[in-house]
C-alpha cells in the first residue's frame, strides 16, 4: 500500500458537459467524491492524500466558474470539517492562499487549526498551487537567511510546503490527460504514474482499487537494478531524507 497518494481529480467539467448539466455541477460532483475516497483512504491505511483542487492557472478560467469553485470550496469546508475532524483527519492546505479572500483564509486556518493533531489520514488540498511556485518560495525562504551559500538538495526539503510528509508514492491523474500540470513538480522525481480516462466524479471505489492494483505490480527501482532491489527486497531506501 502507498504511504502517499496525490491526486489530479480532472474531468469534472466532462462530466458534466456530457449530461448537458453546467460545469460546477460537475465540480459539486467532484466533492461528493472527495468524501469517498477519503474513506477508502482511511480503510487501506494510506497516511496521505494530496489532492489538486485548483491551480495557480485555473484563475485563466471564465470569472463565474472561479467564483463558483471559490464558493464550493468553503461551503465544502464549513460543511465537511466537523466530520473530516470526528474522523481522525488531518485537514492540510498547500498553494498561495495569499490570493483568496478573506473569509475562505481563515476558514482554512481555523480548519488546519482544528484538526493539527489528528493522524488517521493527513488530507492536503493544493489550492492556488503551482509546483514551481513551491521551489521558488521554499528556495527564496532558503537562501535569505545566508545569501552567498551553496546548498544541498537535502537543504531545501524543509522550505517546501509538504515538508511534513513523504513524498509521494503514487501519483493519479484522472480525466484522460497525461500531464503533470505544474502540481508536485519537486516531489514527483520518484513517484509512480497513474493514469485513467475515468472522469474524477466517475472515480470510485473498484477505479481507486485499480490504481493500487497497478501500483502494487511496479518495481521502485530508485536508480537500482532489479537484481539489486530482488536483493534487498523491502530495504530499498529512498533517494532522499525526507524531514517529517
Ligand atoms: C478539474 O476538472 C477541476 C478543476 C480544475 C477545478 P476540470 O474542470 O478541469 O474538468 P475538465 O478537464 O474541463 O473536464
Ligand atoms: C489540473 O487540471 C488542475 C486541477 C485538477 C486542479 P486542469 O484541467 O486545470 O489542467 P490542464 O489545464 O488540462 O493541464
Ligand atoms: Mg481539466
Amino acid at each position: 500500500m502507498p504511504r502517499h497518494v496525490a491526486i489530479i481529480m480532472d474531468g469534472n467539467g466532462r462530466w458534466a458537459k456530457k449530461r448537458f448539466l453546467p460545469r460546477i455541477a460537475g465540480h459539486r460532483r467532484g466533492v461528493s467524491n472527495v468524501r469517498s475516497t477519503v474513506s477508502a483512504c482511511i480503510e487501506k491505511g494510506i497516511e496521505h492524500l494530496t489532492l489538486f483542487a485548483f491551480s495557480s492557472e485555473n484563475w485563466r478560467r471564465p470569472a463565474d466558474e472561479v467564483s463558483l469553485l471559490m464558493q464550493l470550496f468553503s461551503l465544502a469546508l464549513e460543511n465537511e470539517i466537523n466530520k473530516l475532524h470526528e474522523a481522525g483527519i488531518r485537514f492540510r492546505a498547500i498553494g498561495d492562499l495569499e490570493r483568496f479572500d478573506p473569509r475562505l483564509r481563515h476558514l482554512i486556518a481555523n480548519a488546519e487549526t482544528l484538526t493539527a493533531g489528528n493522524r488517521a489520514l493527513t488530507l492536503t488540498v493544493a489550492a492556488n498551487y503551482g509546483g514551481r511556485w513551491d521551489i521558488m518560495q521554499a528556495v527564496n525562504s532558503m537562501t535569505a537567511a545566508q545569501p552567498g551559500k551553496v546548498y544541498a538538495e537535502s537543504d531545501l526539503l524543509q522550505y517546501l510546503s509538504m515538508a511534513y510528509a513523504p513524498e509521494p508514492d503514487l501519483f493519479i491523474r484522472t480525466g484522460g490527460e497525461q500531464r503533470v500540470s505544474n502540481f508536485l513538480l519537486w516531489q514527483l522525481a520518484y513517484t509512480e504514474m497513474y493514469f485513467t480516462d475515468t472522469l474524477w466524479p466517475d472515480f470510485d471505489a473498484a477505479a481507486f482499487d485499480l490504481a493500487l492494483a497497478s501500483f502494487k505490480n511496479r518495481e521502485r527501482r530508485f536508480g537500482r537494478t532489479s537484481e539489486q532491489v530482488k536483493l534487498a527486497d523491502a530495504e530499498v531506501p529512498e533517494p532522499v531524507a525526507v524531514k517529517r
